[in-house]
């Protein structure tokens, strides 16, 4: 568990972080080709885009930063993909980095959207 270590609170958010784990945790056991490594980068900007969207549908406001960080992370998550793609970049140490960064973000960002709610 590393995107789901950290709950949110809200479920929908909390099962996409506990899907994108399970991806990653499929990616690291060899149990999958490894250009599975696309469609896990592909559902995490997609996540971005649906955590976006369950805030605004619990009608509140999301938070200006939290979306520039999604948007900066996207863009690094595109860059990785073109790296790897470019046989630049290891398919195993792209997924390790994605998978710290997550660490980080749903403690630095997602965790307060929990907090906010109630
Ligand atoms: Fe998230
Ligand atoms: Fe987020």
């Amino acid at each position: 568990m590393w995107y789901s270590a950290t709950k949110v609170g809200i479920t929908e958010i909390d099962m996409d972080h506990s899907n994108i784990d399970t991806m990653l945790q499929l990616y690291f056991s060899d149990r999958i080709p490894k250009t599975y490594l696309e469609q896990i980068i592909r559902s995490l900007i997609r996540h971005f885009d649906h955590e976006e969207e369950v805030i605004a549908g619990l009608g509140r406001e999301f938070p200006a930063d939290h979306k520039l960080e999604h948007a900066r992370l996207s863009q690094l998550f595109e860059e990785m993909l073109a790296a790897w793609k470019a046989n630049e970049l290891n398919g195993n140490d792209a997924a390790e980095e994605v998978r710290s960064l997550l660490l980080l973000h749903v403690v630095e960002f997602d965790v307060q959207l929990g907090q906010s709610s109630g």
